[in-house]
């Protein structure tokens, strides 16, 4: 297949954008369209349609058990998806969307099962990303859109990353330049009595505190303990780059000190550390920089790329430095624990 690749310019008028206009025939048409979301590129499809949303899982390679996000662009196209919308669901809605947040409810049929992953219950997100929403607009349906990478590989923040993994197996890319969070969206469930956050993200714990008081979450109970996940996509293997990785967690000097440990007699090693680290250390070994500590933000925006980059220069093991589990470092270390199979040396 042909992939076409086409550059965009974001502004919030976009109706009559001439590819634009080709990227809704093709969802329409029943193709696979990558586009930018301010989280990470994602891979839609008609959510409507079993065989469109049956393409992506084929695309990705990913598990048919794994439910799909369907993006949607106003709130009219919300109320014809899903049964039930709880109070607490509207105070979310109001506070976060357009945005990074994912909701998830209680499905009605005309939501095919090949979308929802087998699951009564279906994903709901409204991005800000102006091109996202006028894609949606012009396609006219609701867009399941995982993350646009092979299954297991790091999700994608740029359209070069997508291009790498899905050129010659989808329709069409969609170039924005690189995403604004480099994160997925904080899913929350909404379908029963109490909302529980299932996968962190931009928006976080006390951003939803702000909103509805205190709420709960189950994501860190596969981490350390081996339990099972809520969001079933949360039990794969995710972003793991092809080298060993070890993630590093505490003292600054003492995480020197177990590198320099560990890497004794490796040659072909890799340290994705903070600016702070890395004015510190001075041993050998290649530099990754995921940015300042003191800017959990940035390090979310890098550690993806970085990840991708890891790969492709061939490291063969390498470590990785905590940052503190607070806001949105919460979700960066959710998926630095991920990318390293959750092998973790607390110093
Ligand atoms: O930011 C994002 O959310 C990006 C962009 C493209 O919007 N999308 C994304 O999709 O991250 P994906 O497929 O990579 O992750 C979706 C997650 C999976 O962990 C899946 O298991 C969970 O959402 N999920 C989807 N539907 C669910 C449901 N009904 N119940 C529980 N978890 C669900
Ligand atoms: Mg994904």
């Amino acid at each position: 297949m042909n992939t076409l690749i086409k550059k965009v310019r974001n502004t919030a008028e976009l109706s009559n954008d001439p590819v634009i206009k080709e990227a809704g025939r093709i969802l329409k048409n029943g193709g696979l369209v990558a586009f930018p979301t301010e989280t990470v590129y994602g891979l839609g499809a008609n959510a409507l349609s079993l065989e469109a949303s049956g393409k992506i899982y084929a695309a990705k390679g990913r598990p048919s058990d794994n439910p799909l996000i369907a993006h949607i662009a106003d709130i009219d196209m919300l109320e014809s998806l899903v049964y039930d919308i709880s109070e607490k669901a509207r105070l979310l809605m109001e506070a976060f969307w357009p945005g990074p947040m994912t909701l998830i409810f209680k499905k009605k049929d005309i939501v095919p099962y090949a979308t929802t992953g087998g699951l009564n219950t279906v994903a709901i997100r409204m991005p800000s990303n102006n091109i996202a929403r006028a894609l949606i607009r012009q396609a006219g349906v609701p867009i399941a859109a995982p993350s646009a990478n092979k299954s297991g590989r790091p999700s994608p923040t740029m359209a070069e990353h997508v291009k790498e993994d899905l050129y010659g197996v989808i329709d069409m890319i969609i170039d924005d330049g690189p995403t604004d969070f480099g994160l997925e969206s904080t899913i929350i469930d909404v379908s029963e009595e109490e909302p529980v956050i299932l996968r962190p993200g931009a928006i976080t714990d006390s951003m939803v505190q702000n909103v509805l008081g205190k709420i709960s979450s189950s994501f860190e109970f596969l981490e350390e303990e081996g339990e099972g996940p809520k969001a079933p996509g949360m039990k794969y293997k995710h972003y793991a780059p092809k080298a060993k990785m070890i993630l590093l967690r505490g003292n600054q000097n003492k995480i020197i000190s177990t590198i320099n440990q560990l890497s004794a007699g490796e040659k072909n090693f890799a340290l994705m550390i903070t600016k702070e680290l890395q004015e510190q250390y001075q041993g050998p070994g290649r530099i990754y920089i995921m940015g300042k500590a003191s800017e959990p933000e940035t390090i979310g925006a890098n550690i993806f790329k970085l990840l991708r980059q890891i790969d492709a220069d061939g490291c063969e093991l390498v470590f990785t430095e905590g940052i503190e589990e607070k806001g949105i470092g919460i979700a960066v270390m959710n998926r630095l624990k991920k990318a390293c199979g959750y092998n973790i040396v607390d110093v």
